[in-house]
C-alpha cells in the first residue's frame, strides 16, 4: 500500500470475504470471453488475495491441448487484458492451478474425464470442494452441457455446494428463455442458478440502490408527482467489430436492451426492498417489470425505433457502416441502435416515461441515467431575464467518468436577478481513491460464494423478455432498409419522435 492509500479512509479494495474451497470448471476456455474477461478477473482476484485459499480451475474446449499449452494461453491473456501488470509469483501460483478437459461439449466421455480431474483435486486437498461450473460458451451449447453434467451425476455433490454460472444471452425469444430455463431446471434447484448480467457487477450499477435507499434526500421526490421523464443511455462509439456472426442475429435490442437496459430500469424504479437479500431484490425488480405493460401490436411504431449505423468518422478514423462490415450480409435487417419508451403502470410512475436507447457507432461511450425533475410551478423571476432556467437533472453516469451531478438553478453574479443552471457533482474517482473491479471479478466471486444478489432469476430474464418478445417479432417480420445514422454522431434524428413535445435527447 502507498501512503496515500494508508492515510486516506477511503481506500479500500475489494473486500476478502471467505470462500470455500472451490473448483471453477469453464466451459469455452478458449473463446474469446474467457481470454478477455473471466481469466483476468480471476487473476484480479488472486491479486487480491480473494481467492478461496485452496483454488482449482478447469479449462474446457473443443480445442484438443495439453495443460500446459492451456497454461500458456492463459498467461498470455492475461498479461495481455488484465486491468493490472500481473505479478509474475501470483500468476504463477495460478497457472500452477490450472488443468485443461478438452472434448466437445456433447461428448460424455469428456465428462468422465472432468469427473475424475474433480475427484483427483478432492483427494489432493483431502477435503470436498465447491464445484462452479461456468457456461461461456456459445449460446447452443448452453442445454446440452447442463444435460451431460446431469448425466454423469455432477449437478451435485453430498458433501459440498454445486452451482452454474450460465452466460448471455439467455435465450433469443421469451419461448426459447422459457424452454432454456425449462432444460436448466430439470437438472438444477433455481438455487444453483447464476445468470449472468455483467451490468449488474458494475460497481455504480450496485450504488444507485446505495444512492436511492442509503439517502433520506431522493425519495420524496421519486415519483410522479416530481419527475417528468427518464432518460437512460447506453452509447458506445466501438462497432460490431469481429463478432458479425453473434451480433448480426442479436441487434441492440436483444444485446443491451432485454438485459442490462431493463436491469438499469429496475434499479431506478423498484420500491426498497425490507433486506438486501437476493430475493427480496429480485421480487421487487419483478414487480417492476410485470408492471410494463408488454408493447401492444398498434402501438409499437410510437414506443419503439431502430436504425443502423453508416460510413463516418469516429476518433479521427474512416469507419465502415453495418453493411460494410465483414460477414453482415449486405441487406442485413438488423439494428445497431434501438430506442423505446416504455411506461411503468403502478402507483409510483404512472404517466411517467421511461426513455431508453442504445447504439454503436455513436459519438463517445457513456452509460447514463438522467432523470428530469418537472419544472417550478411559478417563475417569479421572468421580467429579469432569466432566460437559463431548467428543471433539475440528476444524472447518474455508470461509465466513464463515474459519479452523480446533479443541476441546479443558481443566480449568475451581477446586479440583475438572472439565473442559470450550474452542476453539483461527486466523482467516485475523485471520492473513493481505489480503482473499482472489473464487473467479472464480483461477479465471479459471488458465485463462487453463493450469493445470487447480482444474477437474474429464472421469473426475472423471463419478464425482460416479455417485454421486449413483441417489438422483436415485429421488427424482424418488417423488411429493411433500416434508418441509417452517420458512425460519430448523435445517432438517428427519428430517435425524436419518441418524445413527448418540448424534451429533448440529452447529447451522447
Ligand atoms: C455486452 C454486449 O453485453 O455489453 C456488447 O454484448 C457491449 O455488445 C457490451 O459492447 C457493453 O458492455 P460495457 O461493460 O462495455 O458497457
Amino acid at each position: 500500500m502507498t501512503t496515500t492509500e494508508l492515510e486516506n479512509p477511503l481506500v479500500e479494495g475489494l473486500e476478502r470475504l471467505p470462500v470455500h474451497p472451490t473448483t471453477l470448471v469453464i466451459f469455452g476456455a478458449t473463446g474469446d470471453l474467457s481470454r478477455r474477461k473471466l481469466l483476468p478477473a480471476i487473476y484480479n482476484l488472486a491479486h487480491e488475495g480473494a481467492l478461496p485459499e485452496r483454488f482449482n480451475l478447469v479449462g474446457s474446449s473443443r480445442s484438443r491441448m495439453s495443460d500446459d499449452e492451456f497454461r500458456d494461453q492463459a498467461r498470455e491473456s492475461i498479461t495481455r487484458f488484465s486491468r493490472r501488470q500481473p505479478d509474475p509469483t501470483v500468476l504463477d501460483a495460478l497457472l500452477e492451478r490450472m488443468r485443461y478437459v478438452p472434448g466437445s461439449f456433447d461428448d460424455a466421455e469428456a465428462y468422465k474425464t472432468l469427473d475424475a480431474t474433480l475427484a483427483g483435486f478432492e483427494e489432493e486437498a483431502g477435503q470436498p470442494l465447491n464445484r462452479c461450473f461456468y457456461l461461456s460458451t456459445a449460446p447452443e451449447f448452453f442445454p446440452v452441457i447442463v444435460e451431460r453434467l446431469g448425466a454423469q451425476r455432477l449437478q451435485h455433490h453430498d458433501d459440498a455446494e454445486v452451482r452454474i454460472v450460465i452466460e448471455k444471452p439467455f435465450g433469443t425469444t421469451l419461448a426459447e428463455a422459457e424452454e432454456l430455463n425449462h432444460r436448466v431446471l430439470r437438472v438444477f434447484r433455481e438455487q444453483q442458478v447464476f445468470r449472468i448480467d455483467h451490468y449488474l457487477g458494475k460497481e455504480t450499477v450496485q450504488n444507485l440502490m446505495a444512492f436511492r435507499f442509503a439517502n433520506g434526500l431522493f425519495e420524496p421526490v421519486w415519483n410522479r408527482n416530481y419527475i417528468d421523464n427518464i432518460q437512460i443511455t447506453a452509447a458506445e462509439d466501438i462497432g460490431i467489430g469481429t463478432r458479425a456472426g453473434y451480433y448480426d442475429h442479436a441487434g441492440a435490442l436483444r444485446d443491451l436492451v432485454q438485459n442490462h437496459m431493463l436491469q438499469l430500469l429496475c434499479h431506478v424504479a423498484m420500491e426498497p426492498p425490507v433486506h438486501f437479500t437476493a430475493d427480496e431484490i429480485r421480487d421487487e425488480k419483478v414487480k417492476v417489470l410485470r408492471s410494463i405493460p408488454a408493447p401492444a401490436e398498434d402501438e409499437l411504431e410510437r414506443i419503439a425505433m431502430r436504425a443502423q449505423y453508416a460510413p463516418g468518422r469516429v476518433g479521427g478514423e474512416d469507419v465502415p457502416g453495418y453493411l460494410q462490415e465483414e460477414g453482415v450480409p449486405p441487406d442485413s435487417n438488423t439494428e445497431t441502435y434501438a430506442a423505446l419508451r416504455l411506461h411503468i403502470d403502478n402507483w409510483r410512475w404512472a404517466g411517467v416515461p421511461f426513455y431508453l436507447r442504445t447504439g454503436k457507432r455513436l459519438a463517445r461511450k457513456v452509460t447514463e441515467i438522467a432523470i428530469t425533475l418537472k419544472p417550478v410551478p411559478h417563475l417569479a423571476f421572468q421580467q429579469d431575464g432569466s432566460v437559463g432556467v431548467r428543471p433539475n437533472q440528476l444524472i447518474l453516469t455508470l461509465q466513464p467518468n463515474e459519479g452523480v451531478s446533479l443541476s441546479l438553478g443558481a443566480k449568475i453574479p451581477g446586479s440583475r436577478m438572472r439565473i442559470r443552471p450550474v452542476n453539483m457533482e461527486f466523482l467516485y474517482g475523485t471520492t473513493f481513491m481505489s480503482q473499482s473491479p472489473e464487473a467479472y471479478e464480483r461477479l465471479i466471486l459471488d458465485a463462487m460464494r453463493g450469493d445470487a444478489t447480482l444474477f437474474t432469476r429464472n421469473d426475472e430474464v423471463e419478464a425482460q423478455w416479455r417485454i421486449i418478445d413483441p417489438i422483436v417479432t415485429r421488427w424482424e417480420a418488417t423488411p429493411g432498409p433500416l434508418p441509417q445514422y452517420e458512425s460519430g454522431t448523435q445517432g438517428p434524428a427519428e430517435a425524436d419522435a419518441l418524445l413527448d413535445d418540448g424534451q429533448r435527447w440529452r447529447a451522447v
